[in-house]
């Protein structure tokens, strides 16, 4: 971290203010960051952290205030501006072209700045450099919408590269990434802060803003609480700095002894990405799914949903055989899916909330005629237990946070009444205080009989959470570890083959 004193901060807010209609986002907001330093941002969901940075990429215009670079008061002028004045941003929704190529996603948008016509063959080598120093090996001609969520979040890092950046912005970068994608970014970052450039980094992961951070800001309801050296936090402090109270359990399960065999998938595969998988769950059950990113996890949950019907194999729920062609007969025959990403084929995100909500399964007053009072209540009732930000929930979804997204995808998977419940990284983007609620929902769910799946590249919570854990490895499920023998050892041995990962 810069501490002499004759160096500008590289950003400076000086009394940054905005509004939304009904919402008061960012609440006059004064703070530096430093070049060279990990400034990193945590607060709860809806606390106001992606628009601040915003304003700082120039997406966002400030209702109120100003923004200073290197010491210079610099105008509002939109993102292009800002990314000529070295200003990257990676959000939190990534904002690739899914049909155009890698390369071309790189250099979208810059090609007029730099004077003049570029060849292919130029922007494909200067696209492979960039590629290499974020550690993708992928072809950069390849289309965007083939590659997995952590290949496209590295190219998102390799787009804010693509400018001489001096200030980085990652918003929430790992929520999609396994422990070791984590560590290599965290390489990338350290690499980035030796050079001068200065990091702003929003998190909800506790270990690794110890980890990166050297300072932490933290903010509630649009404004700055805090701001201190990581050294002088520890973890109880800033959780409660973050939510206001203390956040007594972050993972409450009441283990209970295991019920009737619920659902049960034998030999179930789909092409290469899911081979032979057989498993059951129990009623009372929360049975991990482990594995690296690409181990064949969400295509599971996906081939028992019939996202993707599998080629081969049975899903029996209670014992009956079912016949799955797609997620209306999943989700008629009682299963659920929360999937990984709830902007794709989560959320609408035109509707309001309420609607979100109820999507799976609408009140009716009568065949043909949606009981909306009813709608109402029941997205009033989990405005409230998962704490939901938002000044109405007639509100459309594409107003609320990132991590109040989620919460409203997860609400609509608790109001179905499945009786299998598939989540997929549910708790990706959410808060402490909202994860601890939403594991609390879970708890309940498995104690009235459920049958829960939860898949998680965070293994505290699969070790926290789960009866078993099964692990995936190359599309099979590589072994399963019982409660008794949980550690994150024995899970990412299973996960990576243990003796060699190359295989
Ligand atoms: N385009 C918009 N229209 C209306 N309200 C908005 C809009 N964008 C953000 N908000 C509101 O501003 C507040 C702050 O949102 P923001 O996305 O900055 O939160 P956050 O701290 O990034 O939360 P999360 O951890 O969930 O990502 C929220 O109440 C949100 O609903
Ligand atoms: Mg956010």
């Amino acid at each position: 971290m810069a501490t002499d004193e004759q160096v500008p901060p590289a950003v400076a807010l000086r009394g940054i203010g905005k509004r939304f209609p009904g919402v008061v986002a960012v609440d006059d907001v004064n703070l530096e960051i430093l070049p060279g330093e990990v400034h990193v941002f945590a607060g709860e969901n809806g606390a106001g952290k992606s628009t601040l940075m915003k304003v700082i990429a120039q997406v966002d215009e400030p209702s109120s205030g100003h923004v200073e670079l290197d010491g210079q008061r610099v105008a509002f002028r939109g993102p292009g501006s800002a990314r000529r004045l070295g200003i990257a941003m990676v959000h939190q929704e990534f904002a690739l072209a899914p049909d155009l190529s890698v390369a071309e996603n790189l250099f979208i948008g810059d090609e007029p700045g730099r004077g003049g016509w570029i060849s292919r063959a130029a922007e494909r080598r200067a696209a492979r450099g960039l590629l290499d120093r974020v550690g993708l090996d992928v072809d950069p001609g390849k289309r965007v919408a083939l590659l997995s969520t952590a290949e496209q979040q590295r190219v998102e890092l390799a787009k804010a590269l693509a400018v001489q950046a001096k200030v980085l912005i990652l918003d929430e970068p790992t929520a999609t990434l396994t422990e070791r994608e984590t560590e290599e970014l965290f390489g990338i970052v350290r690499e980035l802060t030796a050079q001068g450039i200065a990091v702003a980094y929003i998190s909800h992961r506790l270990d690794e803003i110890f980890e990166i951070g050297d300072r932490v800001t933290v903010m509630r309801d649009g404004a700055v609480v805090d701001t201190s050296p990581v050294g002088e936090l520890d973890e109880a402090r800033l959780v409660q700095l973050m939510v206001g109270r203390d956040v007594a359990n972050l993972y409450p399960r009441n283990h209970q002894p295991p019920g009737e065999v619920r659902l049960r998938v034998e030999g179930l595969g789909r092409g290469d990405a899911v081979r032979d998988a057989s498993f059951e769950v129990r009623a009372g059950e929360i049975v991990g799914l482990a594995g690296l990113v690409g181990a064949g996890r969400t295509e599971l949950a996906r081939a028992i949903f019939g996202a993707e019907p599998p080629d081969r194999g049975v899903v029996r729920l209670d014992g009956r055989e079912l016949r799955i062609r797609g997620p209306a007969d999943a989700i008629a025959a009682g299963i659920g899916y929360l999937t990984e990403s709830r902007k794709t084929d989560g959320l609408a995100l035109q509707l309001g909330v309420d609607k979100n909500i109820t999507m799976a399964k609408l009140p009716m007053l009568r065949p043909g005629l949606i009981d909306l009072s009813g709608e109402r209540r029941i997205a009033e009732r989990q405005r409230e237990t998962l704490r939901i930000r938002v000044p109405s929930v007639g509100r459309p979804a594409n107003t609320l946070s990132g991590g109040n997204q989620q919460k409203v995808v997860l609400a609509r998977w608790l109001e179905t009444g499945a009786e299998v419940l598939l989540f997929d990284e549910p708790g990706r983007g959410m808060d402490v205080g909202a994860k601890s609620e939403m594991f609390q929902q879970m708890d309940l769910l498995a104690e009235r009989g459920k049958a829960v799946v939860l898949i998680s590249s965070y293994l505290p919570e699969l070790l926290n959470m789960c009866d078993r854990i099964l692990v995936m490895r190359g599309g099979r499920i590589a072994g399963e570890v019982p409660r008794e023998e949980f550690s994150e050892e024995r899970v990412v041995a299973l996960a990576t083959g243990a003796r060699s990962n190359h295989d």
